[in-house]
């Protein structure tokens, strides 16, 4: 069999030993944003290092497990902790956890960055809804023997992100006062931030965000027909933009201080997602 499915199997049964809830969504939480979890009644925890075969973050910040619980009444998981290719993983293993809350029964999955404001519009503490995003600078998820039993060899990648889920976004966010952009992110290996010629490069293609994740794990639940959304919360203006020097302290005090924010943008838009039947 595929390795890259075979390890995705032994973790999918792991799991299943070590609780039987079935999420209906899925939810990644960024740098600084893994405070969601105090808004999920929470059934189960299920941390990646339980897991044989589980790769493991080493990122400060990020805690390493997975949540089973309920957000109003609607099943979820959230992911505390994310994979990031620059700590060294190969690309299947960075997309694995996000296939496993597919697999475990998420049809729909909400990601969550932090990342450097491009659009001189979006200044630190800006949330953006993705509405598309640049992968091109990072390997992608899909390279390798296709996964037949999990989607196309081809994947159509034309509306990664949903709109109707993009329209809730919207819409909860207007209902919550919370201003919410809407732009294009890009994503780049890291660990290293950009230069400035390279940010004004990504400016030139079109993109109004860039960080070091998402995008990938984007790609690998639409090619499981999983309906996608995405929120960056913009933590600094991008390398050249600003005069300062970037820092990942910086990245993290400013998701701080919008977490409150953008937990309940989430939390409202997972309870009218399933409210608006999507
Ligand atoms: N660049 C890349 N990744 C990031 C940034 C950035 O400026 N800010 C937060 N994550």
């Amino acid at each position: 069999m595929n390795k890259v499915y075979e390890k995705l199997l032994s973790c999918y049964n792991q799991i299943k030993q070590k609780t039987a809830f079935s999420p209906k969504v899925g939810i990644v939480l960024g740098s600084g944003l893994g405070h969601f979890g105090d808004c999920i009644k929470i059934v189960d925890a299920v941390d990646y290092a339980s897991i044989d075969g589980f790769p493991t973050s080493t990122v400060s910040g990020h805690i390493g497990r997975f949540l089973f619980g309920y957000v109003g009444d609607v099943p979820v998981v959230a992911m505390q902790g994310r994979i990031h290719y620059y700590e060294g993983y190969c690309m299947t293993d960075v997309v694995l956890p996000v296939r496993l809350m597919c697999m475990l029964g998420a049809k729909k999955i909400i990601l969550s960055n932090a990342a450097g404001g491009i659009n001189p519009l979006f200044k630190p503490g800006t949330l953006m809804a993705l509405t598309d995003h640049i992968s091109s600078f990072v390997p992608s998820p899909l390279i390798g023997q296709n996964i037949d039993e999990l989607g196309l060899r081809f994947p159509d990648m034309t509306n990664v992100y949903n709109a109707e889920l993009i329209n809730v976004l919207l819409k909860t966010a207007e209902s919550l006062n919370i201003p919410l952009k809407q732009g294009v992110y890009i994503q780049f290996t890291g660990p290293a931030y950009e230069t400035p010629a390279e940010i004004r490069a990504a400016r030139t293609l079109g993109a109004d965000a860039v960080g070091m994740s998402t995008a990938v794990e984007a790609m690998a639940a639409r090619h499981m027909g999983a309906k996608v959304c995405a929120v960056s919360c913009i933590s600094n203006p991008a390398a050249g933009l600003n005069k300062k020097p970037l820092t990942h302290e910086e990245v993290k005090e400013t998701a701080d201080m919008v977490s409150s924010q953008f937990q309940k943008l989430i939390y409202n838009t997972i309870i009218n997602m399933e409210k608006s039947n999507i």
